[in-house]
């Protein structure tokens, strides 16, 4: 069996940093100590460098369909581009089809992501509700897929009304599933992007005017209540408001069961960049907000009111007009200039699946604001628990999958689109300069990442099915 053999790092898991060796045979840790040998090891020198889980991003959208378009990034090129920041899992969520059922949906999926090249799992959008609909739930239990995905905003399109959302909180409980949630005020809205279109306002910024934070924080607070009634865990996406922390601590305090994500763009971006001339670069749902925003959601790292960083990553090129080169092929994939004259026709999403844990490890570990293992947890550890995967995914332990990143802490790098490998036109993170890094990236025990090289392919990610997660 082929073995490995990594010496003299550091190990960091989500609550232990110590010096150790680790060893891995064919796709698995076999063994984690002191002055570890094997007869037959292949040996790698990690002096000065962090032994850490391979990253989980719980949050993405490959190949999505949205406003004419699709996602810039497919199962493929996303999960190449993840690997080199340091991810080795991803979840991205399912389509529910309007008179589908959810094995239809998901094949479709399955296919989509045959080209997978890290290791994957599925979340499945919950955008239509109906006694068939609610019978059928369980099937997805059996196809590994133990989460749903409600939207209280996208009226007529995704947003179920709370009798149903509640309802799927217990089908949910049931079942031992978890329902995640987009929390916006999707009547609130509908109301503020009609007036706002009829005033003439097309530009980027009225996409953030019209959804306003308080929606978010509302929302929050109503499914976190109905969660607790129906005594079901809740799980928030894509956190980007204070208010949105202050309900979460909440309902922790009194013990509801919802736990929180957020972003990177929400700890550093805000209204003010949608103002710009290529504002549109910013667009997603839900919008930036304020500094002061910003500040909150870092606390709430900082003080662990918030579980997960994922990323949202749902790329669209800012200048889909204009190809790009991947692989050696121009690509060219329409992109924000669809909403150039009407911002409710701009696709929604950005890019970020690269960048998260780079961006996270200078922003929040250098300048310590969070410890190296709450980087762990954040970007690992903790979704694997919530989600399903734990002790597989997510852990340093013996007998888990050999998703390993190396990671060097001084690498310095000078980031941008030039520098990533997400299949699109800009990067949020233009001329960041970055200190901490993926040196090498493994993929139950094959090394996919080394440096600036990608050793891996189409086709090497397997879809993990998840049980039933923990309430963290
Ligand atoms: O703008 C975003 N986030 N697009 C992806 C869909 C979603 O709601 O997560
Ligand atoms: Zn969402
Ligand atoms: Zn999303």
């Amino acid at each position: 069996m082929n073995a490995i053999l990594i010496k003299h790092g550091t190990i960091v898991t989500a609550s232990e940093t110590f010096q150790g060796d680790l060893l891995i045979e064919g796709e698995r840790i076999a063994l984690i100590g002191q002055n570890l040998s094997h007869p037959s090891a292949e040996v790698i020198d990690a002096r000065g460098k962090l032994i850490m889980p391979g990253g989980i991003d719980p949050h993405t959208h490959f190949d999505l369909e949205m406003f004419d378009t699709v996602s810039s990034d497919d199962h493929y090129t996303g999960h190449k581009a993840a690997a080199f920041g340091g991810t080795t899992t991803v979840m991205d969520f399912v389509v529910q089809n309007p008179g589908s059922t959810f094995q239809r949906d998901v094949d479709i999926w399955r296919r989509k992501a045959e080209k997978a090249a890290i290791d994957y799992s599925f979340h499945m959008n919950l955008t239509r509700f109906d006694p068939q609909v609610a019978a059928d739930i369980p099937s997805l239990v059996e196809m590994g897929i133990t989460t749903l995905k409600v939207f209280t905003a996208y009226n007529g399109r995704l947003r179920l009304d709370d009798a149903s959302i509640f309802r799927a909180l217990r089908i949910a409980k049931e079942h031992g599933m978890l329902v995640m949630l987009h929390a916006e005020n999707g009547d609130v809205i509908e109301v503020l992007v009609e007036e706002a279109l009829a005033a003439g306002h097309t530009e980027p910024v009225w996409h953030a005017l019209t959804r306003p934070p308080q929606g978010a924080a509302e929302a929050i607070l109503r499914v976190a209540g109905m969660a607790a009634v129906a005594e079901a865990p809740l799980y928030v996406v894509h956190m980007n408001t204070a208010g949105g922390v202050d309900m979460l601590q909440y309902a922790r305090q009194h013990g509801y069961p919802v736990m929180g994500e957020t972003c990177p763009q929400y700890l550093f971006f805000t209204i003010e960049h949608l103002r710009r001339p290529d504002g549109a670069k910013w667009i997603c749902s839900p919008p930036m907000r304020t500094a002061a925003d910003n500040a909150r959601l870092w606390e709430a790292l900082e003080q662990n009111i918030i579980q997960t960083v994922g990323t949202d990553h749902c790329p669209f090129f800012y200048d889909g007009t204009t190809p790009i080169l991947y692989e050696g092929q121009p690509v060219a994939i329409p992109g924000k200039e669809l909403g150039a004259h009407d911002f409710t026709k701009i696709p929604n999403g950005l890019p970020g699946v690269q960048d998260r844990m780079p961006v996270l490890w200078t922003e929040g570990v250098v300048k310590g604001r969070i410890t190296p293992n709450q980087f762990v947890a954040y970007t690992s550890t903790n979704a694997a628990k919530i989600f399903g995967l734990y002790p597989r995914k997510g852990a340093l332990l013996p007998g888990s999958d050999a998703d390993i990143v190396i990671w060097d802490p001084e690498k310095q790098v000078e980031y941008g689109v030039k520098h990533s490998q997400q299949r699109t036109d800009y990067n949020l993170y233009e001329n960041w300069r970055l200190t901490g890094y993926p040196e090498k990236v493994f993929l139950r025990g094959r090394l996919i990442v080394e440096n600036e090289r990608w050793l891996g392919h189409r086709g090497m990610g397997q879809f993990i099915k998840r049980h039933a997660g923990e309430v963290l």
